[in-house]
C-alpha cells in the first residue's frame, strides 16, 4: 500500500492530511498552545488524540517540546489511516535523527510511546474505557461529530481536572479571494450539507461548532480557560512565482474536492452547470497561483469537570 499517492481512497486522504501540516502549524492559537504548555502535566503523562489521522499532531507536538515522554493514543476510525501513520511518523523521525522502535500496537518514537487505537468515537465512548487521559487532544475533529451528544462522554475520557486542547473548529465562515459571484450560495450549500451529515449512523458535524463550543464547554462544566482563532490562510509563497508552500496546493486542490462531492448530487441547492463554473474558475486561479483561501476557525483549552 501507498500511503501518499493521488488515489481518492483513504490514501488520497494521508497525502491531504500531510499537506494540512503546514496549514495547521501557521494556524494553531498561540495564545491558546500557552495555556496548554502551562496545565501540561509534568513527567510522563498520558495523552488521547481523538480523530487523530495520520499522527501529525503528536509529530508536532514533539517538536514544539509539549510532549516527549510517556504514552500518546492515537484513536481514529479509519484503519487504513492509521497503518499510514506507522510509515509517516518513521519517516517524520527519521528525517530529524529521531530513533523509532516498532511495537505491537504502535511504535516508540524517542522516548514517547505512541498506541494505535482503530475505534469509531460513538463506539469507543460506548465502551467507557478504564484506562483515563491526563490530556485530550482533539484536531479538526469536533466539527465531524454532535458536540453536544459526544462532549460529555469525551471529558469523562480525562481524569477529574485533566486538560483538554480542542483546536481547528470550524466556524462558518470561508473566504475565496478573488470573489466570484456565486461564492455565497456555493458556501450556504456547504454549510448546509455539513449541518445534514450523518457518518458511522450519526450526526456528523456542524458548520458552525467553533463559536457554539463556549456554551457546550460551558454546559459540560468545563469552560474554556483560553480561547482563540486558528483560521487556515492559504496564499501563493513570497517568491512571486504564484507557487504554494509545502504541498499546500494540494491541500486547495482537496478543499475544491470535497466542496465538489458534497454538492454534486444536489442541483436544487446549486445548478450543477454552476457548480462546474465555480469549480472551473477557482481550479484555473489555483493553478495559476492567484487563489487565496481563508476559513475560519477556533482554539479552546481548558480542564474537565473536577
Ligand atoms: C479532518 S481529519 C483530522 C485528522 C487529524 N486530527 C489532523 O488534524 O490531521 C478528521 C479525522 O477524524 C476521523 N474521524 C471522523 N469521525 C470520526 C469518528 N466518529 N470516530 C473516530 N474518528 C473519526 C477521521 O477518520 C479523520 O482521520
Amino acid at each position: 500500500m501507498t500511503c501518499f499517492d493521488e488515489a481518492p481512497t483513504t490514501p488520497g486522504y494521508a497525502r491531504y492530511l500531510a499537506a494540512k501540516t503546514t496549514v495547521d502549524d501557521r494556524a494553531l492559537n498561540r495564545q491558546v498552545l500557552a495555556e496548554l504548555r502551562r496545565l501540561m502535566p509534568a513527567g510522563a503523562p498520558r495523552v488521547l488524540e481523538v480523530g487523530a489521522g495520520l499522527g501529525t499532531m503528536v509529530a508536532r507536538l514533539l517538536d514544539w517540546g509539549v510532549v516527549s515522554a510517556g504514552e500518546y493514543v492515537l484513536l481514529d476510525a479509519d484503519r487504513q489511516l492509521l497503518d499510514c501513520s506507522r510509515q509517516w511518523l518513521h519517516d517524520w523521525a527519521a528525517a530529524r535523527g529521531v530513533r523509532t522502535d516498532a511495537l505491537p500496537d504502535g511504535l516508540r518514537v524517542g522516548d514517547l510511546r505512541v498506541r494505535l487505537v482503530h475505534a469509531e468515537l460513538g463506539d469507543y465512548l460506548e465502551l467507557a474505557p478504564e484506562e483515563l487521559a491526563d490530556v485530550l487532544i482533539a484536531n479538526a475533529v469536533l466539527d465531524l461529530v454532535d458536540v453536544p451528544a459526544v462532549l460529555p462522554g469525551l471529558l469523562g475520557l480525562l481524569v477529574p481536572g485533566g486538560v483538554y486542547w480542542f483546536t481547528i473548529n470550524y466556524d462558518g465562515e470561508t473566504i475565496f479571494e478573488p470573489g466570484h459571484p456565486l461564492d455565497d450560495q456555493v458556501m450556504d450549500a456547504y454549510h448546509r450539507d455539513m449541518d445534514e451529515r450523518i457518518r458511522y449512523g450519526r450526526p456528523a458535524g456542524e458548520s458552525r461548532t467553533g463559536r457554539r463550543l463556549f456554551r457546550h464547554l460551558r454546559d459540560a462544566r468545563a469552560p474554556a480557560l483560553a480561547a482563540g482563532s486558528s483560521d487556515w490562510v492559504v496564499y501563493p509563497a513570497r517568491d512571486g512565482n504564484g507557487n504554494y508552500p509545502a504541498d499546500e496546493a494540494y491541500f486547495l486542490r482537496s478543499i475544491l474536492e470535497t466542496i465538489r462531492e458534497a454538492l454534486r448530487d444536489r442541483p436544487d441547492r446549486v445548478e450543477p452547470a454552476d457548480l462546474a463554473d465555480w469549480l472551473g474558475v477557482r481550479s484555473r486561479q489555483l493553478a495559476g497561483g492567484d487563489l487565496v483561501y481563508i476559513a475560519h476557525q477556533l482554539d479552546f483549552a481548558g480542564r474537565s469537570p473536577g
